[in-house]
């Protein structure tokens, strides 16, 4: 299998730390691509029409995106129980739509700055996209802890990589402030071996 990786991507790097996690990570050859969303790369869009990262190559199927559709499939391959069965089950789910939402709205922050002309960027609208990052922090401190700290499901990577990319990206907006018990949790998770190999670089 090849995975079109970019070791910046919160998205990219919940697939990367699933496949350390399920002990397939050998299986994958990593392919680093880089995206424009100014002009889509006509040759990747094979893998991925919407031509975004990550998608994954599979030598018996059409390529897989996006990265909840590759964690649940990359779970099965391995048998390995992120996804539990019964009411939890929507739990989990909720709890990755959460972190994918922080995901999109920070990453949508930083190609506001990037891909935009300076003289039409719009304050207003990155704030409104940090109070949705903002709120999600909050409600994940305060309604999820004892979801975030009980067995290993596709929840707890995918916040952790949503908290990471905050700290790569969003630094300066420190989500910690208020938000301890989640903080804490963090600080836990982040040592994860799964997490460890996957940090996005300095
Ligand atoms: C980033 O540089 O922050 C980034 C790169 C690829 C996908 C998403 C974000």
């Amino acid at each position: 299998m090849k995975l079109h990786y970019s070791d910046a991507s919160p998205f990219a790097r919940k697939v990367a730390a699933v496949l350390h996690e399920t002990g397939q990570f050998d299986d994958v050859e990593i392919i680093n691509t880089a995206l424009s969303p100014l002009a889509p790369t006509e040759g990747y869009r094979v893998k991925n029409p919407l031509s975004k990262l990550p998608a994954l190559e599979r030598a018996d199927g059409p390529s897989l995106y996006d990265s909840r559709v590759i964690c649940a499939y990359l779970d099965d391959r391995a048998n390995a129980g992120l996804y539990p069965a019964g009411d939890t089950r929507w739990n989990v789910l909720v709890l990755e739509a959460t972190a994918d939402g922080i995901m999109d709205a920070a990453v949508l922050m930083v190609y506001e700055g990037r891909w935009r002309p300076e003289d039409k960027h719009c304050p207003e609208w990155v704030d409104g996209q940090w109070s949705k990052v903002n709120g999600a922090v909050k409600a994940l401190n305060d309604r999820w802890i004892s979801q975030l700290n009980g067995p290993l499901t596709i929840g707890q990577i995918a916040v952790a990589c949503a908290l990471g990319y905050l700290d790569f990206r969003h630094a300066d907006r420190n989500w910690r402030n208020g938000n301890d018990a989640l903080a804490a949790w963090y600080a836990g998770f982040e040592t994860r071996d799964c997490m460890v190999a996957t940090r996005p670089p300095e």
